[in-house]
C-alpha cells in the first residue's frame, strides 16, 4: 500500500527527530556560548583589574621619588602580557611618564567597565594612584580583545562542529531505526488488511523479539482464533439455513414494531403469500383475530402480543392470503441485538393434529356411550335374572318346601322312610332357596332399590366381615349420600364389591378402610388396605380394575389407583354430580 510521504510514519518519525534534535541542539550551542563569552570576559577583567590594581599600588613610591627610568623598567616586566595593548602612566598634572605598547591614536577612549560592552575590540580602564590619600598620578591600560574572541570563536567551532555530528548520528540512528521499525509495521498494516478482505492464511514474521515481534505474535494469535472462530460461525450457519430451508414449519424473525425480516421457504407455503410480499409487513396479518369471547390478551392479530408472549407455546388460527384460516401452533423467542430486540417465531401447522384430536374425541365420546350402554344392558340383564330367579325359581323351590313338608307331616308315624327322605328335601330345597337368594342379593342387591346406596353397601361390608373376621375394614360416610341417582348408586356398589374381592384375593391385608363422602359438586370414595401392595405398571389380566375404570369414565370421573409393592394399595374415586340421565 503505498502512503503520501507527509503520512509517512518513517518520513514523520525522522523529519521530527531531525527538527527537534537542531532546535535543541542549537538552543544549547547558543547557551554554552554565552557561558563561554562571560567566562572569558570575567577572566579578562579579572587579570586587567588586578594587574592595574597592582601597578597602581607599586607606581606611587617611583612617582614620589620621581624614578620614571625604575617605574619604567618595572613596567615593561609586566607589559609582556599578551592581551596588553597599551599601558601609560600619568603624573598628577596628567603628564604621561611612561608609555608602552600602542597608544589609541585618536581621542582618549571612555574607560569601560566591562568586556563584553566594548566596541573598539580594547579594553580600556583607568585607576588613580594616590598614597595616603594625596592624588599622584593615574594610570591607563589597555587589553586587547582579539585574544578573547578568538578563543570565543574556536570554542564555537568547536560546539558546531559537535553539533553537527550529533545531528548526523542522530539522523543516521532514526533513519536506520525508523526503516526498521516502518518496514515491519508496514508488515503487520498489510496483513491486517488481508485479514479485513477475508483472507486468514496471513502471518507475519515474528523473529525479533521486540515490541513489533510481539505485537506480531498477538496478531497471528488473533488471526487464527478470529479464522477459527469464523468457520465455526461459517457452519453453525450453514447448519441453521439448510434447517430453515428444508423445515416444514414456518420460520419469521421480526423487530419491535412486528414487521418482517426474514421467511423461510416453508412460510411462503403456508400462507400462499410471496417472500417479497412478506418482508417488511407486518406478522399481525399472518393470524386471524380472536372470535368475541376470547380473552384480549391472545389477539396475536394485534402487533403488540407477537413482541410481549415469548417463550411460551400458543395455539393460534392463522390466515392464509385467501383469507382461509387453520390452526397453529406459534412459539415465540427473543434475544437483543446491539439493544434492538429481534423476535424469532416458528410455525407450526396442525390442521391434521387437529382432525386427529377431533375424531380421537369423537372415539372416546362414541366408546364412553357404549361402555355407557352395555353396563346398562348388563344391569338390566342381572336385574332380569334376578327377577326371573326370584318369580320362577323362587316360587318352584317354595312350592317343593311346601310340598316336602306335607309329605314329611303326613308319612311322619306311618312311613319313616319317606319321612327323612320328605326332610331331606326340604333341607336341600331351604339350602338351594339360600344359594338362589345369595345370587339374586349379588345380581341386583334389593337393599340398593329398598333403602339406597349407604345401607346396600353397610350389608355389603357387613357380609364381607363375616366372610373374613381375620381383617379389619371399617366404613365413614358424610355428607348428603341419598339420591345420587341410580348410575352412580349402582357403580359405587360394584367397586367397593370387586375392591373388597380383590383385597381378599390378592392383597393379604389386616386391615381396609372405606371412605365414602359427598362434596358440594362431587362424590368421593377412597378404598385403602394394608395388603402387599402390587406394582401398578405391570400389566394384569384381571378385568376388575378395568371395569372399574371403565365404570368411572363413563361418569365422566377420575379413578386413581396409587400402590407400591409391599405398602398397600390405595384407590380414589372422584365423580362429578351431573343431573341423572335415565339408565
Ligand atoms: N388390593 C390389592 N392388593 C394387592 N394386589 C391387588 C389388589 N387389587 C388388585 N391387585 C392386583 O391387581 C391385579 C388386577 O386386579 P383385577 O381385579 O383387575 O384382576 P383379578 O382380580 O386378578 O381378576 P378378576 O377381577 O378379573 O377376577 C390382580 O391380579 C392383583 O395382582
Ligand atoms: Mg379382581
Amino acid at each position: 500500500m503505498l502512503v503520501s510521504p507527509l503520512r509517512s510514519l518513517r518520513v514523520r518519525l525522522i523529519v521530527s527527530v531531525v527538527v527537534i534534535e537542531i532546535v535543541m541542539l542549537s538552543l544549547l550551542v547558543w547557551s554554552n556560548m554565552g557561558v563561554i563569552r562571560q567566562a572569558h570576559a570575567d577572566r579578562l577583567w579579572d587579570t586587567a583589574t588586578s594587574m592595574l590594581e597592582q601597578i597602581a599600588t607599586t607606581s606611587g613610591g617611583h612617582l614620589i621619588e620621581v624614578d620614571y627610568a625604575t617605574l619604567e623598567e618595572y613596567l615593561r616586566n609586566i607589559a609582556d602580557h599578551d592581551e596588553l595593548s597599551y599601558l601609560m602612566v600619568l603624573d598628577r598634572d596628567d603628564r604621561p611618564v611612561v608609555t608602552l605598547g600602542e597608544l589609541p591614536d585618536v581621542n582618549w577612549p571612555e574607560k569601560d567597565s566591562q568586556p563584553l560592552e566594548v566596541t573598539d575590540g580594547v579594553l580600556d580602564i583607568s585607576r588613580d594612584i594616590r598614597i595616603g590619600g594625596q592624588l599622584m598620578g593615574q594610570v591607563r591600560m589597555g587589553f586587547s580583545l582579539e585574544l578573547m574572541n578568538r578563543a570565543i570563536d574556536s570554542a564555537r567551532v568547536r560546539s558546531i562542529a559537535i553539533a553537527a555530528t550529533e545531528i548526523t548520528l542522530t539522523i543516521l540512528a532514526t533513519v536506520f531505526i525508523g526503516v526498521h521499525l516502518t518496514r515491519r509495521l508496514g508488515l503487520l498494516a498489510n496483513a491486517a488488511q488481508r485479514v479485513g478482505a477475508g483472507d486468514y492464511e496471513v502471518a507475519v514474521p515474528t523473529e525479533v523479539r521486540d515490541e513489533v515481534g510481539m505485537t506480531a505474535t498477538a496478531f497471528n494469535h488473533m488471526v487464527a482464533e478470529v479464522s477459527q472462530r469464523t468457520r465455526h460461525l461459517e457452519e453453525s450457519l450453514a447448519r441453521e439455513r439448510v434447517i430453515e430451508e428444508t423445515s416444514i414449519d414456518g420460520m419469521v424473525t421480526y423487530d419491535a414494531d412486528g414487521r418482517i425480516l426474514s421467511v423461510n421457504p416453508a412460510m411462503q407455503q403456508l400462507f400462499g403469500y410471496s417472500e417479497r410480499e412478506l418482508l417488511g409487513a407486518k406478522t399481525s396479518m399472518l393470524l386471524a383475530p380472536v372470535s368475541a369471547g376470547k380473552d384480549a390478551g391472545e389477539d396475536f392479530s394485534s402487533s403488540a402480543c407477537w413482541t410481549q408472549t415469548t417463550g411460551t407455546q400458543r395455539e393460534v388460527t392463522g390466515r392464509r392470503k385467501d383469507g382461509s384460516c387453520f390452526p397453529l401452533e406459534l412459539y415465540i423467542g427473543h434475544v437483543a441485538i446491539n439493544d434492538e430486540p429481534l423476535f424469532a417465531a416458528t410455525l407450526h401447522d396442525i390442521t391434521e393434529r387437529k382432525q386427529a384430536e377431533h375424531e380421537c374425541h369423537n372415539l372416546l365420546e362414541g366408546n364412553r356411550f357404549l361402555i355407557h350402554k352395555s353396563l346398562a344392558v348388563q344391569e338390566e340383564e342381572r336385574r332380569h335374572l334376578a327377577r326371573e330367579l326370584h318369580d320362577e325359581l323362587g316360587q318352584c323351590m317354595t312350592a317343593i318346601q311346601a310340598d316336602a313338608e306335607i309329605i314329611h307331616e303326613q308319612s311322619k308315624r306311618k312311613d319313616t322312610k319317606v319321612a327323612t327322605s320328605a326332610e331331606a328335601i326340604l333341607n336341600v330345597s331351604s339350602r338351594m332357596y339360600d344359594v338362589v337368594h345369595t345370587m339374586m342379593q349379588r345380581l341386583r342387591p334389593s337393599v340398593l332399590d329398598d333403602l339406597g346406596l349407604v345401607a346396600a353397601l353397610e350389608e355389603e361390608v357387613e357380609a364381607w366381615q363375616a366372610r373374613h373376621p381375620d381383617i379389619d375394614c371399617s366404613f365413614v360416610k358424610s355428607g348428603e349420600l341419598m339420591g345420587l341417582g341410580e348410575r352412580v348408586n349402582i357403580s359405587l356398589y360394584r367397586i367397593v364389591q370387586e375392591s373388597l374381592t380383590n383385597i381378599a384375593k390378592h392383597a393379604g391385608a389386616t386391615q381396609v378402610k372405606l371412605n365414602l363422602a359427598s362434596r358440594q359438586q362431587a362424590v368421593l370414595l377412597d378404598i385403602e388396605d394394608n395388603g402387599r401392595g402390587m406394582d401398578i405398571n405391570k400389566p394384569g389380566r384381571g378385568l376388575g380394575l378395568i371395569g372399574m375404570r371403565e365404570r368411572i369414565e363413563a361418569l365422566d370421573g377420575t379413578l386413581t389407583v396409587n400402590a407400591t409393592p409391599g405398602r398397600g394399595v390405595s384407590i380414589h374415586v372422584n365423580i362429578p354430580l351431573v343431573l341423572e340421565t335415565p339408565v
